[in-house]
């Protein structure tokens, strides 16, 4: 029984809420560590269908605790529409969910900057989620930002002038209209700290203590490793660490308290908003994807640009990770294609690569390499045992297995936690220890 990360190996939305819902009975408690809610992730189970942004998956199950770490940025409406729908739908939270006094807040000006900016860049868009979540980690590094903690604050609007002077002008420059202006916003910030504050501690500490008691716990990633600042398709990215050296980061427990990570890498390929995509298919097959995995944003609904398998990508995202293993999602989607194409390396002005360059550009002009493989031609929904699958679908897993370098040990063959199979004898039975069991009964008796 140990602590491990769940984190997205490519570009978001590779089905990380589903996997940490399915994991969930292995841990005492699962903490969000970055981002904030330009995370869309959907949950099923039975007839039960739930959407969450900022809140854990792991809510959903009655005795879990969930934590959002100091790393994340906050929108405060956000996070009270979030509770209140999980209210609504009879999910009893009470002292369950602890917010990091230390997270910043994401204020109505970061929103309103991120959409004049957008605007602005035109052609050059980044294809942002519209939530300030870029302005919001810009105002915490350049020491002006307002943690949740500050916001009944008495010096509060004094400690804003400053950024709302620096806003303003940007504002202007691009021809947007003026912020909220100060008043407004202490008003506002005001009502948050009131309905905050019962929810606000220093997490950091409380996680220490857990941790002291024996409780195990899932960090929950969001978006992807592609999406990483630093590691991801730079200047097409987040404004986070959505590798696994985030998790600590953003939630204040020490590396050494870690002991593995789950890479989830969905069977093909998804990117939201622009940037380079090596193995992108603008033409029917594209399209079938899209419809057949439904292929539309959580949070923002848009359509996700779709393509094969890209291999340098995860293998790029296992190393950064660590990732000793990989929770495969969405292989029934594939189950009609006659053959498929996995890429396993780019020729960029002629040169073979396996490795992700550095530089977008270069990425915008690589020139996938592919390996084809036959399709199963077969419905794979709903497989409890690999066994159960396709011989060429375990050849596809096999595949995955060799050229990423990791072990696939869940393969989820549909959106429901009971459409999922869980393989023993690996680094996830060895990180979730006699809980193991736990999760492969969960997904039988979510069966029945
Ligand atoms: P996340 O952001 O990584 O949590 O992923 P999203 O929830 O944004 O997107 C994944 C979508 O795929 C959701 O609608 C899930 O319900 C759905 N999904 C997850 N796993 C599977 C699967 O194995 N098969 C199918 N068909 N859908 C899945
Ligand atoms: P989950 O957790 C997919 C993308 C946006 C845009 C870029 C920057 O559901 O996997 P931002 O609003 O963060 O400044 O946008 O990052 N993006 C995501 N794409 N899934 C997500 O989260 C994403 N969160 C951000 O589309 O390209
Ligand atoms: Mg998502």
């Amino acid at each position: 029984m140990g602590n491990g990360i769940i984190l997205g190996m490519q570009w978001g939305d590779e089905g990380k809420g589903k996997i940490v819902d399915l994991l969930c009975p292995a841990f005492d408690g699962v903490v969000r560590y970055q981002g904030g809610h330009n995370a869309g992730h959907t949950v099923r189970f039975g007839e039960k269908h739930f959407s969450l942004h900022l809140i854990p998956s792991g809510i959903l199950h009655p005795e879990m605790r969930c934590v959002l770490g100091n790393g994340m940025v906050i929108s405060p409406p956000a996070l009270f529409t979030e509770l209140d729908r999980l209210g609504a739908a009879g999910i009893e939270i009470g002292g369950r969910l602890l917010v990091s006094n230390r997270a910043h807040a994401i204020l109505p000006w970061h929103v309103e900057l991120d959409q004049a900016r957008e605007t602005a860049r035109g052609a050059q868009a980044i294809g942002t989620t519209s939530r300030g979540i870029g302005p919001a980690y810009e105002s915490k590094a350049a020491r002006f930002g307002a943690r949740l903690g500050d916001l009944a604050s008495e010096d509060l609007a004094e400690r804003l002038q400053a950024e709302h002077r620096r806003v303003a002008a940007e504002l202007a420059s691009l021809e947007a209209p003026a912020p909220t202006p100060i008043a407004e916003l202490q008003e506002l910030c005001a009502q948050w700290a009131r309905r905050l504050a019962p929810l606000l501690w220093d997490t950091e500490v409380l996680l220490s203590e857990w941790l002291e008691e024996g409780a195990s716990l899932l960090f929950e990633g969001a978006q992807g490793a592609l999406l990483d600042l630093d590691h991801g398709t730079y200047p097409f990215v987040t404004s986070s660490s959505s590798t696994a050296g985030g998790a600590c980061t953003g939630s204040g427990v020490p590396p050494t308290a870690i002991d593995g990570s789950v890479g989830v890498l969905k069977a093909y390929t998804t990117r939201v908003g622009a940037g380079p995509f090596p193995t992108e298919l603008e033409d029917s097959a594209g399209e079938y994807l899209r419809d057949r995995g439904n292929e539309f944003g959580t949070t923002t609904g848009r359509p996700r640009r779709c393509g094969w398998l890209d291999t340098v990508v995860a293998r790029h995202a296992r190393r950064l990770n660590g990732n000793g293993t990989i929770a495969l999602t969405k292989l029934d989607v594939l189950d009609q294609f006659d053959e498929l194409h996995v890429c396993t390396a780019y020729e960029i002005d002629g040169e073979r690569t396996l490795e992700l360059p550095s530089d977008a550009r270069a990425l915008a002009n690589a020139r996938p390499v592919y390996r084809t493989v036959p399709g199963w031609k077969q419905e794979t929904v709903g497989a409890l045992e690999l066994a159960g699958l396709p011989r060429a679908a375990r050849e596809y897993v096999s595949l995955i297995e060799e050229e990423v370098g990791a072990r696939v040990e869940v393969i989820s063959t549909g959106p429901r936690r009971e459409e999922t199979i869980v393989r023993s004898g690996g680094a996830l039975e060895e990180l979730l220890g006699e809980r193991f069991a736990q999760v492969i009964e969960q997904r039988v008796v979510a069966q029945r």
